[in-house]
């Protein structure tokens, strides 16, 4: 099977085919997306959040991406595997952030993922011409949440709007491969996707995108602390998780489960 790679998604901006990715963290899930045909599974530090249950991601380490990453590159045997760098992972010395992002690379990861625009592109730029493929994001960059004061809308003035195209052009000249843009207007997603050459991934940014990201606790519906407005819900997981492990604890408690065909006589 061919795995899908930064290549596929420049052919695919080229075709104007849609790129589709979604967060997963362990084998499990990373086998049931690769089989359900995404192009790229994103080992996002989101899973602070939805996997380790802290506020937010500014408590993520190295450690805790590499766990994850090797993890979810054994179940993925197509799909694109994009490992996010941690807060304060790449902001360091150029050594240091291409030490984190090999680390990244060795643990299974096909690219990297980083926050930020023009400051961060010396990094790109030394990351790229080590062989390491740098996807950027931009807009609400949830490692800066402290900084922001909150999860929220970012781009929304002309000045801000401006700012965000000058550091999404930094990073294509920097050597990025892809860019997301999570939480910004629709037009200026759409106009992002329009001027760049690089293929634009938004979450929280419209449809004018070249693809679509989700974490997929929020699209699943498994994860009820924060549901973003933006996150659809495609299917009812977390119910029929609910009501299957009720039906489990009902049929133990009721001495119905192991039945006859579930125990060796
Ligand atoms: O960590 C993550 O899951 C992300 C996505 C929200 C883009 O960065």
């Amino acid at each position: 099977m061919k795995r899908v790679t930064k290549r596929t998604f420049e052919e695919k901006k080229q075709a104007g085919e849609k790129i589709v990715m979604i967060t997963a963290y362990d084998y499990t899930m990373a086998k049931l997306m690769d089989e359900s045909g995404v192009d790229a599974i994103l080992v996002g530090d989101s899973l602070g959040m939805v996997m380790l249950g802290y506020e937010d991601t500014v408590q993520v380490t190295m450690a805790d991406m590499i766990h994850h990453v090797s993890a979810v590159r054994r179940g993925a045997q197509r799909a694109h595997v994009v490992g996010d760098l941690p807060f304060l992972s790449y902001h360091g010395s150029i050594d240091a952030a291409l030490e984190n992002a090999g680390a990244l690379m060795r643990a299974g990861a096909g690219s990297v993922k980083l926050e930020g625009g023009e400051s961060v592109c010396p990094k790109v730029r030394a990351m790229v011409d080590a062989g390491i493929p740098v996807m950027g994001h931009l807009g609400l960059t949830p490692q800066s949440v402290n900084q922001f004061g909150g999860f929220l809308y970012q781009g929304k003035t002309e000045e801000s709007a401006a700012r965000l195209v000058e550091d999404a052009k930094a990073l294509e000249q920097a050597g990025a491969y892809a860019l997301v843009v999570e939480c910004v207007p629709k037009a200026l997603a759409g106009e992002l996707s329009k001027t760049l050459s690089i293929p634009v991934i938004g979450i929280g940014a419209g449809n004018l995108c070249d693809g679509q990201v989700l974490v997929y606790q929020d699209m699943l519906g498994m994860y009820g602390d924060f549901v973003p407005k933006f996150a659809k819900q495609f299917a009812p997981v977390g119910d029929l998780i609910r009501q299957g492990v009720a039906a489990y604890a009902d049929e133990v408690r009721r001495g119905v489960f192991p039945a006859e065909e579930h125990t060796r006589m």
